[in-house]
């Protein structure tokens, strides 16, 4: 399921598996995800007062899913900007198309999970935050 945020960033609602013995989500490609999964990554160990990503794709979806702890992430598609806690293991963020991201307060413990439909690809990043509003205007 998923819920619009801003144009090209959605909420995205996993069902949850178990009961009070344990949890389980499940994750499968073209099916709740809804891209080919190419690539997966994981965040861990972030210090606190650290800011990642400052960066936006020219072409990738993507999902992140905060499956330990809690972070925040900065969502900014060049028109309008929203700040969104992860703090729930099956709520996670789906970024498809040109958005401008940033995670921060990060909890000791917290494990952001990256599902990805590209390979790594530097190409790719759009690191500097007025060629990303130059390419939005375009
Ligand atoms: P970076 O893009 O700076 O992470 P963040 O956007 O979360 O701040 O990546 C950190 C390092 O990991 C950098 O050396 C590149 C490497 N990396 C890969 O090798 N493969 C990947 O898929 C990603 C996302 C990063």
């Amino acid at each position: 399921m998923k819920k619009p945020i801003i144009a090209g960033v959605s909420e995205i609602l996993l069902e949850p598996h178990g009961d009070e013995q344990g949890m389980l989500v499940a994750l499968e490609e073209r099916k709740n995800i809804d891209f080919e999964i190419k690539r997966i990554y994981y965040i861990y160990n972030t210090v606190g007062c650290v800011t990642r990503g400052r960066h936006a794709h020219k072409d990738m979806k993507q999902v992140l899913l905060p499956v330990k702890g809690t972070c925040q992430i900065l969502v900014d598609n060049g028109k309008e900007s929203k700040k969104v806690v992860l703090d729930t293991p099956n709520r996670g963020i789906y970024i498809t198309g040109l958005v401008w991201r940033e995670m921060m307060n990060f909890s000791k413990d917290c494990v952001l999970l990256c599902l990805v439909n590209t390979y790594y690809d530097t190409g790719d990043y759009i690191r500097k935050y007025d060629e990303f509003l130059a390419e939005v205007k375009k």
